[in-house]
């Protein structure tokens, strides 16, 4: 098939609820994508934080292969390595003392809020959980439900109750807390919501309050996680222990795969017959997820928090850049042309990006070279300065 009929297709028989860009990928290596004509685009969107080391990555094609050739699924009656061994790296390098594995970020959000709701009934019979205004934690109905902005709940009520919304400053959630708060959920940057950062005192002071308290801390790194930030998980900038820590995304590389991990005081919250999945933690999305966090090493977090600055230094000289926001390789940009435009234009000149409401988000692969980054800030000047 080529490209025109690709798209073609996929109007007429896919549920339209994506608006995608026109154009069909073919192949691609690294930082590189093709397109059934032959164009090279450089990817500033990782499939939306998910290729951390590009495509075609040659190490997590071994550990997904190896495991291909052996067992690809065998349910969660069974035992096997790669999810043992991925839950033991993942508990080793946070500190975690339990994991569970589903597929996706959303589902790793209803774990951690069915934990979150299991810890409140057993201390106080406490149910209701605060997340913040313009956070984003996923599509199901009790991860919409959870996400703080209007325009996701249209159409698709009623939700579950026990949600409540608050500003994100510490008088915020000092409104919304009463004596049936069992956890308090946010994003260190809400990567949707147009990168927006979390101010250190404010996440120190959440973290504070809950600890008084006896509510949980809940982080969602979804789309922070592993890397992106420059840190493995962004908590860990911020220097503080929450309590449940969701991610997804770039833990699978490519591969389906969410985890929430569960610690300290809630660690061993969830028993037998508290949650399942079918293909939640299957072998070769595990073994995948291996090879991708064992790759995560202080040497490339330094590189990424210095691309980083880099890539942030350079946008700020840009003309028509209102301003730039973000951390390590997880980068917003507002800009005085509307964002979806340039985007739309970006595409035509072979540089991917992504927007997040009214700005431009830049997630490249974690290993996207300084002359790939000089080839977007060019690209960006061209467009932005129009
Ligand atoms: C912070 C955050 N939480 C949850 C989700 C939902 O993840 P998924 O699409 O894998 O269900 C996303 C997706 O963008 C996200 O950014």
């Amino acid at each position: 098939m080529d490209g025109k009929s690709i798209i073609k297709e996929d109007k007429q028989y896919i549920a339209g609820t994506y608006s995608r860009f026109p154009v069909a990928f073919k192949e691609g290596k690294g930082c590189k994508l093709y397109d059934y004509d032959g164009k090279e685009y450089i990817d500033c969107g990782s499939g939306i934080a998910v290729n951390i080391f590009g495509v075609n990555d040659e190490e997590w094609k071994d550990a997904v292969t190896a495991q291909l050739n052996s067992i690809q699924h065998a349910s969660n009656l069974y035992y096997t390595e790669p999810q043992a061994r991925l839950a033991e790296l993942l508990c080793r390098r946070t500190g975690a003392g339990k994991v569970f594995f589903g597929n996706s970020g959303a589902e790793a959000n209803e774990c951690a809020i069915k934990a979150a709701r299991k810890y409140g009934e057993e201390h106080g019979g406490r149910k209701q959980i605060i997340t913040l205004k313009n956070s984003f934690h996923g599509r199901t109905i009790a991860t919409l439900a959870a996400t703080g902005q209007d325009a996701f709940h249209r159409h698709f009520g009623p939700f579950p109750d026990g949600f409540v919304y608050a500003d994100p400053d510490l008088d915020g959630i000092e409104k919304c807390l009463s004596g049936d708060t069992c956890a308090v959920m946010i994003e260190c940057i809400q990567g949707e919501s147009g990168v927006n950062v979390l101010g250190a005192d404010f996440v120190k002071g959440v973290e504070k309050l809950c600890r008084e308290r006896d509510i949980l801390l809940i982080c969602d790194e979804v789309q922070t996680g592993n890397g992106r930030t420059g840190y493995l998980y962004a908590y860990m900038a911020y220097g503080i222990s929450p309590d449940i820590v969701t991610t997804a995304k770039g833990l699978g590389g490519g591969l389906p795969i969410g985890a929430c991990m569960m610690f300290g005081r809630c660690s061993g919250i969830l028993g037998p017959g508290d949650h399942g999945s079918t293909f939640g933690g299957n072998p070769v999305a595990c073994a995948g997820a291996c090879s991708i966090v064992e790759r995560i090493d202080d040497k490339l977090l330094e590189d990424v928090r210095g691309k980083g600055a880099y890539f942030m230094a350079g946008l700020k000289e840009i003309e028509g850049v209102r301003s730039v926001s973000g951390m390590g390789l997880m980068i917003g940009i507002e800009t005085e042309r509307p964002a979806a435009e340039i985007a739309g234009e970006c595409l035509k000149r072979g540089l991917l990006v992504l927007t997040a409401h009214s700005k431009v988000r830049l997630l490249p692969p974690l290993t996207i070279s300084k002359e790939q980054i000089d080839f977007a800030l060019k690209i960006l000047k061209e467009v932005i300065c129009r």
